[in-house]
């Protein structure tokens, strides 16, 4: 299969994907995209000799409003967003539904939304008080972190002592429920029956 992976900052999630022994043979990160001029994932999809793109107006780059028919002449099948920190347009959502998915560092419904990124998200965790966090992998729709999810895993974050800790426990739990659901839908297993989503085990 055919992916492409759209990212904004480290890329340590991208990484994780061009590792995974599972991917390997079954999905190819054919592009990576940024709304970035430069990140530092660009350097790891520039290691494996993907092509990098970044979005936007400034020149050089490729428009918003092209992202369509570029994803359509690269053949992608399938979209990662690993994060990403815009929205992606309207078009390519519609393009791509069931097709495009999204990994966030907690645990939705809660703390999603417009500006919860990065540590944003683990202050707010911490902030509550709540005894687990995890990462969210779910369907990508046209708003921010609603879409219908495909996969979750908690981590007891009880006795952490800053936001910073919260995250480093959540990041080590995406870089292994990212390729696992990546896998798991090329595989054909994550079926979605009545707009309710499952993975056969
Ligand atoms: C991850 O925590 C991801 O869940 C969030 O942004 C962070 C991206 O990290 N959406 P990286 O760029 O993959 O290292």
């Amino acid at each position: 299969m055919k992916i492409a992976v759209f990212v904004s900052g480290r890329g340590s999630n991208l990484q994780a994907i061009l590792n995974s022994p599972e991917l390997k043979n079954v999905a190819e990160v054919k592009a990576v995209f940024s709304d970035k001029i430069d990140c530092a994932a660009f350097n790891i999809a520039k290691n494996f000799s993907i092509t990098t793109y970044s979005l936007g107006n400034k020149e050089g780059c490729l428009a918003y409003n092209d992202l369509a028919e570029k994803l359509k002449q690269l053949e992608i099948e399938f979209i990662v967003l690993a994060g990403f920190l815009k929205l992606i347009p309207n078009e390519v959502i519609k393009n791509y539904k069931w097709k495009i998915i999204n990994i966030h560092p907690a645990l939705l419904p809660s703390f999603g939304g417009k500006g919860m990124y990065g540590i944003n998200v683990h202050k707010a965790v911490f902030n509550s008080s709540a005894k687990v966090s995890g990462a969210t992998v779910h369907f990508v729709d046209e708003t921010y972190d609603t879409g219908k999810i495909i996969a979750q895993q908690c981590v007891d974050i009880s006795d952490v002592k800053s936001p910073e800790e919260i995250a480093e426990k959540v990041l080590k739990i995406e870089h292994k429920i990212l390729p696992y659901v990546i896998f798991n839908i090329v595989s054909g297993k994550v079926k979605v029956i009545n707009e309710r989503v499952t993975v056969e085990k």
